[in-house]
Formats: C-alpha cells, structure tokens, sequence
C-alpha cells in the first residue's frame, strides 16, 4: 500500500537477473552432494559480504567473523542466545523499532527505554538510568523512526561504556547504505574501540524480504561462540539462495541495484513531499520515510486505522515510544511505493485526513 513501512519497492526489485542467478544456483545443486551447508553460511557469499562492508559501511572484517542468517531477527536472536544474558538490563532507544523491544523482553532482558534526541540515543541518560546493563540494542546509522545518524561524540561515549562494564552494543544496521542524503555514515562497528559492537545487517530493505538473508559480524572474541549456536541452534537459510546472492553481489549486480534504489527513492521522496500540503507542522525526512508532526493533542493511531480505510499505510509514531508519556503523535509514512503513477492519489487521500484533523 502507498506509505506503508517496511517493504522496499515493489516494482523495481530486479527480477530477471534475480530469477536467472537462482536458476543457475538451482541447476549447480545437482552438481553438489546432497549434504548440509555450512551453518555459518557459504563460504562465498561471507566473503562478498565482507567485501561490500569495507567499501560501503567502512567495516573491515574477515569472512570467518561473518555469520549469514535469514534476517535481522534471526541475527539478534543468535547474538542474545550467544550472549547469554537473561535477566540484565538493556538499553533500548525510545523511540524505537517496536520488534526489537519485544525481542529483548522474549529474551528475558529488562528493557531500559533511553531518549533519542538529534544526536541519537543520549548514552548519559542510559548511564544515568541503568549503569549495569549488559547490552544496548541502536541503529546508529539512521535511528529507527526518527532517521538520525549517531554522533561521532555519542559513538565513543557509547563504545567507552560498553568497554568499562563488559557490556556490548548491537547495531542495527537495517538499512546499510540506503542513505538518501548524501554518503551513509560508516558503520559503528568500523570505529577503532568497536570490538564490543556487534553489527547485524540485512538484505530485506537493500534487496528483499522475499529472499530472506541477513548476517552478523561478530567480533572476533565471540566468533567462536556465535558459530557454536548457529550450528546447534540457528543454520543460515538455503544454500542455492546464498550462491544466488554471492554470484548477484560479485556480478556488480548489489551496487546497481543499491545505486538505482538510491536515485529513485530519492525522487519518490520528493514527489510526495511536494504532494503533501496539508501540514500541521514541517515535515521531516527518515530514512526511506517521511515524519509528519501532528499537534499535541492527535489521536495518531485512529488516523493511521482511518487511512488504511482510504487505501494508504502510514503508521502511528506513538506506537514507536516504550514510555507513553514520552511519545509525541504523528505519522511515519514510507516513501518506498510513492511513485509517479499513484503519489497523486496517495498524497490526496492523506491531505484530506491531516486537513479534516487541522478542522478539528
Ligand atoms: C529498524 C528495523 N530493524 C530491523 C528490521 C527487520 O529486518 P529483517 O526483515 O531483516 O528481520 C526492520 C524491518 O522493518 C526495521 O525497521
């Protein structure tokens, strides 16, 4: 649906080249003996992905640090496995992906909502609140919904607390390199005192959710470890995908793709701000979405359960605070699916809802 979050687009995935990789992948498994893959994943695909990470996130690692599995989810399920800390505390930012919340609550941790203010998560508060925590769960690179990248000032004060209480970071790095403004950052696990930052990257957003692969680079401390539960635990996912992925990416065919996504989500970002009129107040830019304040006194998740009526997704941002009292309402609304042939529409439908709610 237009503004729905989550979901890349869903006309310009590259099919043919996509579908005849998997073709070919599919043909070589007769060659291979019907034997199981390596849990941690194929060998060729964790070296592409170490390669695409030293170029596009700054991240040198080595391929046996690399761990492939079938998302993010299943990544930050391995880590909290691997880490063994129920019962600690954890830092979560506030707002925040509300499955990674939930995540940590399944893993039996006890969740520490931390403010997120314009330099990212505000690691003071969380020292202030829960000095002892064993893990903080960020996406440094662009923070998930309200699209700030860390600062390099909060990126060390956060790796120093991680190194003086054995704690570690886990990066959520969702949306890699699909920066839309300018180069993304580089990834909090590239910096030098970042060998307590576990970083947990995904192919959902770059390429598809369809095809179901993530990984983990761990650092080289927990390699073992990590490698220990994916064998016993958590395999990574079919080994015709991941050769299908390794000969797409070594082809060129993943910076294309990446390249191609950038420009076009850039313009469709700027057809539907253009489109959008009817603003209480100035809207935002987020990642691949859109943030649109609502006065103080908006019912956030009744317009979003209004708009699905109309056709359009765009999601409550109150649902994104742990803490009530903090959340303030508006409306996250991705740019992903707003294209020249329905951003008329889309934008329409929306102005009428924020307009009617202006009247109120
Ligand atoms: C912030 C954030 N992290 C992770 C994910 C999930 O990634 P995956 O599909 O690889 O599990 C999402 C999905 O929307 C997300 O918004």
């Amino acid at each position: 649906m237009p503004f729905q979050m989550g979901v890349p687009s869903q006309t310009d995935f590259p099919a043919k080249t996509w579908h005849r990789l998997m073709a070919n992948a599919a043909r070589a498994d007769r060659s291979f003996s019907q034997v199981y893959g390596d849990p941690q994943g194929e060998q060729e695909l964790r070296v592409q992905i170490a390669a695409h990470l030293a170029v596009s996130r700054q991240l040198r690692c080595h391929p046996d640090q690399v761990v492939v599995t079938s998302g993010y989810r299943q990544g930050l399920a391995l880590a909290l496995t691997a880490l063994q800390v129920t019962g600690a505390e954890a830092w979560i930012e506030d707002p925040g992906y509300p499955l990674g919340r939930r995540a940590m609550e399944l893993a039996g941790l006890c969740v520490v909502p931390i403010p997120v203010d314009s330099e990212g998560i505000c690691v003071a508060e969380g020292i202030r609140k829960a000095p002892d925590a064993k893990i903080a769960l960020v996406t440094p690179g662009q923070q998930a919904p309200l699209g700030v990248c860390l600062s390099p000032a909060r990126r060390l004060a956060l790796t120093d607390w991680a190194a003086g209480r054995d704690a570690w970071v886990i990066e959520d790095d969702y949306l890699s390199e699909l920066q839309l403004d300018g180069r993304a950052a580089p990834a909090l696990a590239s910096g030098p005192d970042a060998d307590r930052v576990i970083h947990i990257g995904s192919f959902s957003k770059t390429m598809s959710p369809v095809i179901g692969v993530g990984f983990v680079v761990c650092p080289p401390l927990l390699a073992t470890r990590f490698i220990e539960v994916a064998s016993t635990l958590s395999p990574a996912p079919s080994q015709t995908i991941q050769r299908a992925l390794a000969e797409f990416m070594s082809g060129g065919h993943y910076l294309r793709h990446l390249r191609k996504m950038k420009a076009l989500y850039t313009f469709q970002r700027s057809i539907a701000i253009e489109g959008l009129t009817e603003l209480p107040a100035t809207i935002e830019t987020s990642g691949l979405a859109l943030k649109i304040p609502l006065l103080d006194h908006a019912d956030d998740k009744r317009l979003a359960l209004r708009a699905r009526e109309l056709g359009i997704a765009p999601v409550p941002l109150s649902a994104w605070y742990a803490s009530p009292s903090n959340a303030t309402p508006g409306l996250l609304a991705s740019i992903t699916n707003i294209r020249a042939d329905n951003c008329e529409t889309a934008c329409r439908e929306l102005n009428e809802l924020l307009n009617a709610l202006l009247k109120q």
